[in-house]
């Protein structure tokens, strides 16, 4: 078992049942009310495994919510809520939420918010809740198109992170949360970013020492800067863009994983960069070739991109209305609150439909 200290809890990775949840579920939570926030696949490939491991979980009540970033909003919560006060749900209670970035985001807000705060615990079951989203104290749900719009910092109790989910990763998964790791390699590790470029054509490379770099990094980071006011942003690498893009196809009910919106929205701002003169034109041209072969182009046009735009301007990093980006200064080190302007944005989109 690999164990990682962040702030205030511990990231343990490796078997589920060789970690310290029994522990947890025997001691502190022993006379805890237990909830599992599930969605319909974690439902029917995770639950039974964990609910068969830990006879404490036997009584736990099952709550599921509909998988899918277009359900990540502030109603679903509210339905959570109301099944809680039904299940006469106490401040002592202890929230598992077992799933992807949806689940571990909105179950971290669901918890954080009801009756002024219950625990919670994170068990991600994806490549990308694992190396992302579960860790960090993130929590929230989307206001409308907008990404994250609502929500609050809140630390879980524990994280449990059991690569043996991955076992049936397919391509698609795979893409999604490599898309993340290839973002930590690119903000602070070149090593990191070589290593992750083999795993494409060979999953296999996809080692537990990889996840466990990524949630390092993570983590190292979050340490640092918990609130996000400085060094955190660098995390946010390919976020002003992808989550601009993210939105736009949220708009228009056909979401796409936010890994390819990321993957799209790093090509983006690795153009910026050289632009803006911070990366040298043979690491852009690195960076661009490997992302640009490993992801599927998306389908906008330049019609949408007045909307892309106007969606940058919720991004959560702006500051007084100017976008600010994080921008690469080269590979395995960025520079945070660069201001960009429209026109620059603009070549970007153009550069990467023409590439
Ligand atoms: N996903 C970016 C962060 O946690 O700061």
């Amino acid at each position: 078992m690999y164990s990682i200290q962040a702030t205030n809890y511990t990231i343990e990775i490796g078997s589920l049942i060789d970690s310290s949840l029994a522990l947890l579920l025997g001691s502190q939570f022993k006379e805890s009310k237990k909830i599992i926030l599930v969605d319909e696949n974690t439902k029917q490939f995770c639950l039974e495994y964990l609910i068969t491991s830990y006879q404490e979980l036997a009584f736990a009540e099952i709550i599921e919510l509909p998988a899918g970033e277009e359900n990540k909003q502030l109603e679903m919560c509210v339905q959570v809520w109301e099944a809680l006060t039904e299940y006469q749900i106490d401040r002592k209670a202890l929230i598992i939420n077992l799933g992807g970035g949806v689940i571990t985001d909105m179950g971290g807000l669901i918890a954080s918010l009801y009756k002024r705060g219950i625990s919670f615990i994170n068990i991600p079951t994806t490549l990308l809740a694992m190396v992302d989203a579960s860790v960090g104290g993130k929590t929230g749900v989307d206001l409308g198109i907008f990404k994250n719009q609502i929500g609050l910092f809140a630390f879980p109790k524990a994280v449990f992170i059991d690569p043996g989910f991955l076992n049936t990763l397919d391509n698609l998964q795979f893409k999604n949360g490599l898309a993340e790791m290839l973002k930590h390699g690119l903000i602070s590790d070149l090593n990191h970013w070589k290593k992750l470029k083999t795993c494409v054509l060979n999953h296999e490379n996809l080692t537990d020492e990889l996840i466990q770099l990524s949630v390092n990094i993570k983590n190292q980071i979050v340490i640092s800067d918990p609130f996000e006011v400085n060094e955190r942003k660098k995390l946010n690498f390919g976020h002003t863009i992808g989550h601009a893009i993210e939105s736009f196809y949220l708009e228009k009910k056909t979401p796409i994983l936010h890994g390819l919106a990321i993957a799209a929205g790093i090509q983006i701002e690795n153009y910026i960069s050289l632009q803006m003169n911070f990366i040298s034109q043979i690491e852009y041209d690195e960076i661009n070739q490997f992302i640009s072969q490993t992801y599927p182009k998306l389908n906008f046009t330049s019609e949408n991109f007045d909307q892309i735009i106007s969606n940058t301007k919720q991004d959560k990093k702006n500051i007084k209305n100017q976008v600010m980006m994080v921008l690469l200064k080269s590979i395995g080190s960025a520079v945070v609150d660069v201001p960009v302007t429209e026109e620059m944005i603009r070549s970007g989109l153009n550069n990467y439909l023409k590439g």
